[in-house]
């Protein structure tokens, strides 16, 4: 039988909220095990060799978007990365660039998505009379219902916004999440904003004209959304307004 492989960590460590903190690079040692995952080998961690080892997490299932950080490099979920792809054993985790740091690999995400979300208006705008509780629903076509499906995957985990040079460059861009988003709302046929509406919250250099595409949200994207496609679409609709 092969022996287990010893891996190595080494992992971001800085508590803002701790007088006289300095950020610094703390290393731990591991045994592997058959599966094993960043996030298990990070709660082992915690476990057995330090409590004060702070990371997010809620679902273990690649679903709640918690767990995102920067695993040698990479910006992905540690929940769906296994140990076994590092073949030299050497794992580096940092956390997520562009959102304000909770403690060493914990990133504030949630305060960014409700930024976003009011400053770019990410809910359905629907006729008034769409608000009469007594009013029949109305059935959406399965081709529609789909399409919004598919741009509904997102788990607003962060890692498109740290994968985005344009983003890391020009705080004030939207990234690839606010863009997928409004492309969920002008998707759909209840919501009653128009292009031209859209264009007076995108359709400048902090939205579809300010991307370079440079591919760094969709190459990371842990859903495979189709960031680029989605972004390409809008600036059609921008530029027929
Ligand atoms: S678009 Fe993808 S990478 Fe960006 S927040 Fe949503 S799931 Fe995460
Ligand atoms: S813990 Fe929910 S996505 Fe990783």
């Amino acid at each position: 039988m092969s022996q287990a492989r010893t891996l190595t960590f080494s992992i971001f460590r800085y508590d803002p909220q701790e007088p006289g903190d300095k950020p610094k690079m703390v290393t731990y040692s591991l045994t592997e095990a058959p599966g094993m995952t960043v996030f298990i080998a990070l709660n082992q961690l915690r476990e057995t060799q330090d409590p004060s080892l702070q990371f997010d997490f809620v679902c273990r299932a690649g679903i709640c978007g918690s767990c995102a950080m920067v695993i040698n490099g990479f910006p992905t979920l540690a929940c769906r990365t296994l140990t076994a792809n590092y073949p030299d054993g050497h794992i580096k985790l940092m956390p997520l660039p562009g959102f304000d740091l909770i403690g060493d690999l914990s990133v504030n995400t949630g305060k960014f998505m409700r930024e976003l979300s009011e400053r770019l208006s990410l809910w359905l705008h629907p006729n008034s009379a769409d608000n009469d509780i007594h009013r029949i629903e109305a059935p959406m076509s399965p081709e529609e219902a789909t399409k919004l499906y598919e741009l509904e995957r997102c788990v607003e985990c962060g890692v498109c916004v740290s994968a985005c040079a344009t983003k890391q460059m020009r705080d004030t861009f939207v990234g690839a999440v606010g863009m997928m988003k409004i492309a969920r709302f002008e998707l759909d046929s209840r919501d009653t904003r128009t292009a031209d509406d859209f264009y007076h919250v995108i359709g400048n250099q902090d939205g579809v004209f300010g991307c370079m595409t440079l591919l760094g949200c969709q190459d990371t994207c842990p859903k495979d959304l189709p960031h680029m496609q989605q972004i390409a679409y809008l600036r059609r609709k921008m530029a027929s307004v």
